[in-house]
């Protein structure tokens, strides 16, 4: 089988380095992609002449019998098809004939490639935003139903206040999306053109490249020939935005493991969720949020790896390009699983707000007791202080903060009186905190409310 870039060359190819510099048993993802583009070209070449309408049609036909073949399953790939490009117009000259020779006038692989990689990540990337939606939604409907469940907030993972559970689901909604935001700018940068850059250095044949745009739903043309061959930051971005993404995932991730502790029991997986242990009989292992707190290690290294791919590399295109597809590949599989199973944990996931009511203790009202103080007129340093010699007197004495009398209190600050006893009172804490952001109810229904109207719900 003749190579297409064989003309020059007269030895063969070593066996092994065939194998090795193929791309087809990965690029291949990539077929419908790569079909849409040629079709889109076949057209702009008749435009400029250089084909006739004929030519151009039997062409465009020729590409569809090819996509039907791949989506039949029936598409045969052969020894030499080097890349998804090969194969296909190796493929379209064994259905249309010598006319499949015209297709590549004035295009390279280098164009090719970029527009297919662009039109491939651009429809994959709008999935995932409508995955990432969809997580998001689920925990806005979350957070409204569950509104009166109240747990303890952690800071360094030691008890600090009381808050609502549902503050807390928000608070990665609100992560999640600004990731969509993110999604959202970079499906601008990707939905740009490279067809019509050629090799490096530009379109010999006038093709039109506003016309390409068009016709393939691209937002604008790529400027530069030598910028439109070479340029893979869109690939670099995504795979920021899905490290990004998987890192809040991760986190959220790992603090339900934590509470699905025995040691804390605030939430139960669901079964559809979990697995048992071959060995231990009680087991019931969080293993969906394991391997999305695994996962996320897997997206970053995928986004290190690519960035060292790149780094270096002379201007324009460099087979070192070829290593760009699996990372963005791969990033796009994790992240559409990744995303519909935090989904489903989260729409799924049993809570225990009993467990958690019990969890909280006198002293994560400390601050409130500073508090009580600061709206009796004392200044906050002071309150921090007398507040701190409250939570040791109750320590040495052996109970609850609110054990302690009015009479002890006072012996901390004449200012103390009755209504101290109005401090342990953990709804009451949490609806004190109503500034915006804040933890009271008003306050996280509103959070929730304006992110429902993001949706669009
Ligand atoms: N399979 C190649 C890639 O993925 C296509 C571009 C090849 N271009 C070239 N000049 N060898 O990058």
């Amino acid at each position: 089988m003749s190579k297409l870039w064989g003309g020059r060359f007269s030895g063969a190819t070593d066996p092994l380095m065939e194998k090795f510099n193929a791309s087809i048993h990965f690029d291949k993802l990539m077929y419908a992609a790569d079909i849409q583009g040629s079709q889109a070209y076949a057209k702009a070449l008749a435009l400029t002449g250089i084909i006739t309408q004929e030519e151009s049609e039997q062409l465009v036909q020729g590409l569809a019998q090819v996509r039907k073949e791949w989506e039949d399953g029936t598409f045969a790939i052969q020894a030499g098809d080097e890349d998804i490009h090969t194969a296909n117009e190796r493929r379209l000259g064994e259905i249309v004939g010598s006319v499949a020779g015209k297709l590549h006038t004035g295009r390279s692989r280098n164009d090719q490639v970029a527009t297919d990689m662009r039109l491939w990540l651009r429809e994959e990337a709008r999935a995932l935003l409508q995955h990432l939606k969809e997580l998001i939604q689920v925990a806005v409907e979350r957070a409204v139903s569950d509104i009166d469940v109240v747990m303890p907030g952690y800071t360094h993972l030691q008890r600090a206040q009381p808050i609502r559970w549902s503050h807390w689901i928000m608070s990665y909604a609100w992560g999640w999306h600004a990731d969509a935001q993110r999604l959202e700018q970079l499906i601008e940068r990707i939905n740009l053109l490279p067809l019509g850059s050629g090799a490096l250095a530009g379109n010999p044949f006038n093709v039109d490249r506003e016309f390409l745009a068009k016709e393939l739903g691209f937002a604008g043309v790529i400027p530069n020939s030598l910028y439109g061959v070479s340029d893979r930051d869109f690939v670099a971005e995504f795979l920021f935005w899905a490290s990004m993404t998987m890192i809040h995932i991760s986190r959220f991730a790992e603090d339900l493991i934590i509470y699905s502790s025995g040691e804390f029991g605030f939430v139960t997986l669901a079964d559809a969720y979990s697995t048992g242990s071959s060995l231990m009989p009680q087991k019931k292992n969080p293993d969906s949020l394991e391997l999305l707190r695994g996962k996320s290690g897997r997206v970053f290294g995928q986004m290190s790896g690519f960035l060292m791919t790149v780094k270096g590399l002379p201007s324009t295109y460099n087979k070192d390009l070829q290593e760009d597809k699996e990372p963005m590949f791969d990033a796009v599989e994790t992240l559409g699983g990744s995303l519909q199973i935090t989904s489903a944990v989260l729409a799924t996931l049993k809570i225990h707000p009993q467990k958690m009511a019990a969890s909280l203790s006198n002293d994560m009202l400390a601050t409130d007791v500073a508090e009580y103080l600061v709206r009796k007129g004392v200044p906050f340093r002071e309150t921090h202080h007398i507040a701190g010699a409250a939570v040791r007197l109750s320590e040495e004495r052996g109970v609850p903060m609110s054990q302690l009398t009015v009479a002890d209190y006072q012996t901390l600050h004449p200012s103390f009186s009755d209504d101290v006893a109005s401090v342990w009172n953990y709804e009451q804490s949490i609806e004190n905190r109503s500034s915006i952001g804040g933890t009271s109810k008003s306050r996280v229904l509103e959070q929730a409310a304006s992110l429902k109207k993001w949706l669009d719900l």
